[in-house]
């Protein structure tokens, strides 16, 4: 079998790139491994960044997101008893969050693609890569596909980038000393926007889904397991680190549906490019999601990637696939330093001693008194606009 595009993963990254691709003529197959019902329940990430929703409306996605995606103009952080509202439209005008899960841009996205006749081939086992260098090609459940170029979007733990010798990428990363317990609840939200909450029993996160639907996030214990907490200690963590201001009430009446544990890495490995392998989204690099970069940064790599490869097809010019990964590293590299900062304004830290408690407490202070500083942190979050490479 022969394609041009061999991509491996068919979450958000892989998935975009096989729909950037098809609108462009440009054929490719998409391995994924584990069943499309899997991917279509996986849930993640929640906050998508103003530019990310422009790229899924221009590329013809944005119809369910529009009708069913919530629009935020600000985010509350919450401490010392008090909240502050960053808002956005006064901060970054024109621009905002907009809160749709991931695994619907993953729905939208897959049958947006399978509509289009795009080749998803799902449960498929033992995908390898051989001669990335000169005459790429991928391995499967038996099968051979030969390929004028691979994408890696499979994830931090995929096989792209496990497949390039160690002497030639550069490791970055750091780890942090807690994890965070997702909670998905069948409960109407509590609050209008995003709540970030730092108390000194540890951060805590409130989003939503929808009217009916909340999403809660927990720092734990980096070893948690998701069953080491019943739904009675969740809510009553989730009430002690958000009943923390005068007339607040943390509605609790309705089921949890779903508890997971995200590990909280920053990672990046470089370069993004080796020979005629790309990688891209998590397959390249993590950041904790304090910030909620993942998804952005994914959909941001693959702007790139698709119209390089477009390039690449129309005129046979390969100066922005030469160029992929110092194109993607800038945005990388702010992401990482922002969702790092994000993290550690936020969370506490279990080997703080009381001068570091000061610190983050007058940083609090200054990111909600100062507009330089709410500004520098709205404009992360909603997302800095793209260059012109991007
Ligand atoms: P992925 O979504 O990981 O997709 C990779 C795909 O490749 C998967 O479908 C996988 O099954 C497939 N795959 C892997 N290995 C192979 C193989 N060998 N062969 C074939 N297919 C393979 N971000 C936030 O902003 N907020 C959050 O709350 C948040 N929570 C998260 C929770 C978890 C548990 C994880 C893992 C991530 C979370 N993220 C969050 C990050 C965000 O979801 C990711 O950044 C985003 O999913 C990146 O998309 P991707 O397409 O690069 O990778
Ligand atoms: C969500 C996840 C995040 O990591 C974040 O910072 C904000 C919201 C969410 O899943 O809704």
């Amino acid at each position: 079998m022969r394609t041009r595009i061999g991509i491996i993963g068919a979450g958000p990254a892989g998935l975009l790139l096989a729909w950037l691709l098809q609108r462009r003529g440009i054929e490719s197959v998409v391995l994924e491994r584990r069943s499309r019902e899997h991917c279509e329940r996986r849930v993640r990430a929640g906050v998508l960044e103003q530019g990310t929703v422009d790229t899924l409306a221009e590329a013809g996605l944005g119809e369910r997101l529009a009708a069913e995606g919530h629009v935020h103009h600000g985010i509350e952080l919450r401490f010392g008893g008090a909240g502050h509202r960053i808002p956005f439209e006064e901060l970054v005008p024109g621009r905002a969050i907009t809160v749709y899960g991931q695994q619907e841009v993953v729905k939208d996205l897959i049958k947006a693609n399978l509509d289009a006749g795009v080749d998803i081939r799902f449960e498929v086992e033992d995908v390898a890569i051989e001669d990335f260098e000169d005459r790429p090609r991928l391995t499967f459940g038996g099968e051979r596909l030969d390929c004028d170029f691979i994408a890696g979007c499979d994830g931090f733990h995929g096989i792209a980038r496990a497949a390039v010798p160690q002497d030639r990428v550069r490791i970055f990363e750091k780890a942090y000393p807690f994890a965070w317990l997702g909670v998905l609840a069948d409960v109407r939200p509590s609050a209008s926007e995003l709540v970030y909450s730092a108390s000194e029993r540890g951060f805590s996160l409130h989003s939503m889904r929808s009217d009916t639907v909340s999403r809660f996030y927990l720092q734990v214990p980096p070893e948690t397991k998701a069953e080491d907490w019943t739904h009675e200690a969740i809510w009553a963590e989730l009430k002690a680190r958000h009943e923390t201001v005068p007339g607040f009430t943390l509605d609790t009446d309705g089921p949890i549906t779903a508890v997971d544990v995200a590990v909280m890495r920053s990672f990046v490995a470089e370069p993004m490019r080796f020979g005629r392998l790309f990688l891209a989204g998590d397959a390249a690099h993590i950041v904790p999601p304090t910030g909620a970069k993942g998804l952005n940064l994914a959909v941001a790599d693959i702007r790139v990637l698709a119209r390089a490869l477009g390039e690449y097809y129309a005129s046979g010019s390969e100066d922005l696939l030469d160029r992929y990964t110092e194109i993607c590293l800038h945005r990388v590299w702010r992401a990482q330093h922002f969702s790092w900062w994000m993290t550690n304004l936020l969370h506490a830290f279990a080997d703080a001693d009381a001068y570091d408690r000061r610190l983050q407490r007058s940083n609090l202070e200054y990111v909600v008194r100062s507009r330089a500083q709410a500004t520098a942190l709205a404009e992360n979050y909603v997302g800095l606009p793209y260059s012109t490479d991007e």
